[in-house]
């Protein structure tokens, strides 16, 4: 089952949209896999940008994502890369679509409120950057049949 990334970032959790994004995943169908509550350190925040190293917003961005806590998680489902992504919205919240979580809660692509993987490789690096093994939970739900065709 594909797996992707999910940070609610730190204007996420200090306007309490946690459980929001959280409500929207699970109302998706996709089965969450870990979650943890953490203030992110340099280390990590570069690791996991390392791609925009050198761009002019990438000072601003690692600021930003180690300023206060967020939210991390792991989810998982068919296709849950593009599910997910589907459901937070483009990268900037004025050209998001209508319903998305970026849409509905965002005006700026600095204070875009979620991180969420953008390919399916790039899920199982950011998952293994984020989380311990012992930390992804394996499980299945009474309602998968109802959800997973597969
Ligand atoms: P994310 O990685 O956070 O899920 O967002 P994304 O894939 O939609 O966008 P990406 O291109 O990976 O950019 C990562 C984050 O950097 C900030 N950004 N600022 N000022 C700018 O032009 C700019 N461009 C990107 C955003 O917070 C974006 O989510
Ligand atoms: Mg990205």
């Amino acid at each position: 089952m594909e797996r992707t990334l999910v940070l609610v970032k730190p204007d996420g959790v200090q306007r309490g949209l946690i459980g929001e994004a959280i409500s929207r995943f699970e109302r998706r169908g996709l089965r969450l896999v870990a979650a943890k509550f953490i203030k992110v350190g340099n280390e990590l925040a570069e690791s996991h940008y390392a791609e925009h190293k050198g761009k002019g917003f990438y000072d601003g961005l690692i600021a930003y994502i180690t300023s206060a806590p967020v939210m991390a998680m792991v989810w998982e489902g068919p296709n849950a890369v593009a599910a997910v992504r589907q459901t937070v919205g483009s990268t900037k919240p004025v050209e998001s679509a209508p319903g998305t979580i970026r849409h509905d809660f965002a005006l700026e692509v600095g204070r875009n409120l979620i991180h969420a993987s953008d390919k399916p490789e790039t899920g199982e690096r950011e998952v293994a950057l984020w989380f311990k093994k012992d930390e992804l939970v394996d499980w299945a739900r009474a309602v998968d049949a109802w959800v997973f065709e597969k």
